[in-house]
């Protein structure tokens, strides 16, 4: 049997909107109301009533950890005006976890704002994050004694290409200049409220916080070994994987690196376009790959390869986001197994990883795409809201009484 260290962190993820339901005072909400995105999130899983049940199933399946994303518009959904009743809600899912023997990895911020807050401009605008630093300050101070682990915000880079360049994520805008304004304002953001959050623990006299961000990593791999392509992949990994990383890392504010992994993306550019370079991918089905139910690769060994790339930063790694989408329970098994495996080989060639956390511990809201894609470990009917474990859930369970594979 492969075993995994001594205090591996087991769990899976959720975030706020994806789960909660009724969160009527974020920018989504305000865009499912206008009809502007197809499905609305409307009830979503219940988790906001539902979670203590939710963490007794996370708890059977053996999870040590679990993360979940606070919702900023719920603790604060008037400029300046904190909810007390949002901030009890959330201390109370804390000690409901702690009860349970789950570590908490607490998400500061997972992609939704509150609708005042894009009203003014969000994350266009830099000045603005005083907004949201404000509510960090204010939400750490009041959890700092029962959080050890934090990411400040959730794949950086996804969100603002899918709000500002995509458009498909509100504020459904497409401007580069934009894009690259709100990356660049997430990453002073997340400088800032790193050093909010360690200064916190300082003044509370408590052990040093472990914090990050959750970046999401995706294996580009050539398609044809041609100068264009390498150069292509090149830029990829640059701009896509690293750049965050590293612009945040000149200023030392990562604790560990957290690593969302779910597929790979096969480069193949047939013109000099810069736009083809940045992101035309092969249409022509070589390298044929098993697929999940949105199409994405299943590419086991690109996680593999991106842990070894990660070493020259020597920061422990955690995985705070894996999974697949799909109604065949077994291929999410072979998913799961397949990536602990590439996991485990990371683990050998002395890759730090604390832990493993699958998305996502039930099914929920997949964002534009509505509660098609099935990404639970759990089951949710969303007539009367029952959960069902799923094997593969149970297999995982097996994996991590052992604490191997
Ligand atoms: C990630 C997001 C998460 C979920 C999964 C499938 O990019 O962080 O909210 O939607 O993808």
């Amino acid at each position: 049997m492969k075993k995994f260290p001594q205090g591996f962190f087991w769990g899976a993820s959720t975030a706020a909107h994806q789960v909660e339901g009724a969160n009527v005072h974020n920018d989504w909400w305000q865009a499912e109301e206008r009809r502007c995105v197809k499905v609305a999130s409307g009830a979503a899983c219940k988790h906001y009533e539902l979670y203590a049940q939710d963490f007794d199933l996370a708890k059977q399946l053996n999870h040590n950890c679990h993360r979940f994303s606070i919702e900023w518009s719920r603790i604060e959904p008037q400029e300046g005006n904190f909810s007390l009743e949002a901030i009890q809600h959330y201390r109370q899912v804390i000690a409901d976890l702690k009860s349970k023997g789950l570590e908490p990895v607490v998400t500061l911020h997972h992609f939704t704002n509150p609708a005042w807050f894009s009203q003014k401009g969000g994350w266009t605008k830099f000045n603005l994050n005083k907004y949201f630093l404000r509510f960090v300050e204010r939400i750490v101070g009041e959890l700092a004694q029962d959080v050890r682990f934090w990411v400040t915000i959730n794949e950086p880079l996804v969100y603002s290409s899918h709000a500002y360049f995509l458009g498909v994520w509100p504020p459904q805008e497409r401007s580069l200049l934009k894009t690259v304004k709100v990356t660049l304002n997430l990453a002073e953001t997340h400088i800032k409220a790193y050093r909010i959050i360690h200064r916190i623990y300082r003044q509370q006299a408590l052990s040093r916080p472990m914090v990050s961000i959750a970046a999401n990593l995706q294996a580009f791999e050539i398609c044809r070994a041609n100068f264009r392509n390498k150069l292509a992949a090149y830029l990829r990994n640059k701009l896509y994987n690293f750049y965050f990383i590293e612009k945040v890392l000149r200023k030392k504010t990562l604790d560990y690196i957290g690593v969302n992994y779910y597929s790979r993306n096969l480069v193949d550019v047939k013109s000099w376009k810069l736009a083809d370079l940045l992101a035309q991918t092969c249409q022509d089905n070589h390298f044929p790959l098993p697929k999940n139910s949105l199409g994405w690769d299943i590419y086991p060994q690109g996680l593999y390869k991106l842990l070894l790339r990660l070493k020259r930063y020597g920061l422990a790694v955690l995985i705070t986001e894996n999974g697949i989408c799909t109604d065949n329970d077994d291929l999410r098994w072979d998913y799961i197994r397949q990536h602990l495996e590439q996991l485990h080989r990371a683990l050998a060639e002395g890759i730090e990883i604390w832990g493993y956390i699958y998305w996502s511990l039930i099914d929920n809201f997949e964002w534009d795409k509505g509660f098609t894609p099935c990404f639970g470990l759990v089951g949710v009917d969303y007539r009367n809201f029952k959960r069902t474990v799923r094997e593969s859930a149970v297999k995982l369970a097996a994996v991590i009484k052992n604490n191997g594979i």
